[in-house]
């Protein structure tokens, strides 16, 4: 049961008060920082980059606060920027493969950078791109929205690509954790953990409540069955 990872979404929370916000959640009970990096080019909508994923590492550091930072990144070309995002203090890095011309590349740009790579799937990308990566993914995102926005309705389709995908990491034998992101709250969790999903990303569902613990409590609930 402890196996879950709830990961909020920072593109939700107050960026005025980055380093407060992500101290609360994770005083809530959240496990992960899931950052999201877009770049008004592969997805229509501008973010955050390095530079605030360094201070808020400084920040986390400062509070005495440990939990990984998540980048999911948005971007298009990808490479560039996985040494900065690596030395900013990221711990996961997931990308899409549509934003890369050489994806295993990129993988072991990751890996070599001592972060743990993911891939990441919006609802209409094939899963063939799992077919010669099995042996080397940490994680696999599916998104269950397109990207770009926080507060967005889940894709009912991607339940099936979630019990797909938990398949094929069953076959491979191997500890990769298949996160979902995207219109995940209270009231589908469960769902999206029996299809088996065990990494929950979290924006709005989290962010626009006032007690975050509260929240995260009950998504607990909903996860312990
Ligand atoms: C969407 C982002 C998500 C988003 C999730 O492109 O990757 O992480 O913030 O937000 P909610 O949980 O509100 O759908
Ligand atoms: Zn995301």
């Amino acid at each position: 049961m402890n196996n879950y990872l709830i990961c909020p979404s920072i593109l939700s929370a107050d960026f005025a008060r980055l380093g407060e916000d992500v101290a609360k959640v994770l005083e809530a009970g959240a496990d992960v920082v899931h950052f999201d990096v877009m770049d008004n080019h592969y997805v229509p909508n501008l973010t955050i980059g390095p530079m605030v994923c360094q201070a808020l590492k400084a920040d986390m550091d400062r509070r005495g606060i440990q939990a990984p930072i998540d980048v999911h990144l948005m971007v298009k070309p990808v490479d560039r920027l996985i040494p900065d995002f690596a030395k900013a203090g990221a711990s996961i890095i997931t990308f899409h493969p549509e934003a890369s011309e050489h994806i295993d590349r990129t993988v072991q740009l990751i890996k070599d950078h001592g972060c743990q790579a993911g891939l990441v799937f919006n609802p209409a990308t094939p899963l063939h791109y799992l077919d010669h990566l099995m042996d080397k993914l940490d994680v696999i995102l599916l998104m269950s929205v397109n990207p770009g926005f926080g507060g967005q309705s889940f894709i009912p389709g991607t339940l099936d690509k979630i019990r797909q995908v938990r398949e094929r990491i069953e076959a491979s034998g191997r500890p990769i954790r298949l996160q979902v992101d995207g219109g995940v709250k209270v009231d589908n969790i469960a769902e999206v953990a029996a299809a088996g999903a065990d990494m929950f990303v979290a924006g709005s569902a989290i962010f626009n409540q006032p007690d975050y613990a509260q929240v995260v409590e009950q998504m607990r609930q909903e996860l312990a069955g």
